[in-house]
């Protein structure tokens, strides 16, 4: 069994290149979190920000494993200075007895808002967080911020922090 589960959501792909990246460079496990409703183009944008601001559940269709051993590292894009619902309906099906990491993408703010909310539901999350605004801009500035994430991770999850 590999140290790491990366579990992740990602509307159109940015949180997931991050996720990948991540996985290659801490030989982690990765898991997608996948919902029943689809949010792709401009009108699944304008049906993703409605649920999120209304505060909507999600039906999941991907299926899980518990993270057991494994250190958790959840990533997940920012919505409406939040944590999209999908990723609120993952956290109530798993159990997390280690401290658990979590990265977010964005376009600009509201990663404070998220991580207060994640705190409030995983009080278990690390102070260790990384928000990473507009991954796909740089892909190079992305991977030497994820390799020093990486490298923190390593470092702390060793110490049990
Ligand atoms: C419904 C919705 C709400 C969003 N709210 C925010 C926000 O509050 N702040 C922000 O900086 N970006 C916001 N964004 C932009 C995404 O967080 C950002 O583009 C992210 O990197 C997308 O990740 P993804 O490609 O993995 O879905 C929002 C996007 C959507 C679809």
């Amino acid at each position: 069994m590999r140290e790491f589960l990366i579990v992740y959501y990602s509307r159109s792909g940015k949180t997931a290149m991050a996720a990948r990246m991540l996985a290659e460079m801490l030989g982690a496990d990765i898991e997608e979190i996948r919902e029943q409703r689809s949010f792709t183009g401009c009108v699944g944008w304008a049906k993703a920000l409605i649920c999120a601001l209304k505060k909507e559940g999600a039906r999941l269709v991907s299926t899980h494993s518990q993270a057991g051993d494994r250190t958790l590292i959840l990533g997940m894009p920012v919505w409406a200075a939040s944590v999209p619902p999908a990723v609120l309906e993952y956290l109530r099906t798993v159990q997390v007895s280690k401290p658990m990491y979590a990265f977010c993408t964005l376009d600009g703010s509201g990663s404070k808002g998220l991580f207060k909310k994640l705190r409030a539901l995983a009080p278990n999350l690390s102070s260790n967080t990384l928000a990473i605004i507009k991954p796909a801009k740089d892909v190079e500035r992305l991977r030497k911020t994820l390799l020093a994430w990486a490298d923190a991770i390593r470092s702390s999850a060793g110490r049990g922090a």
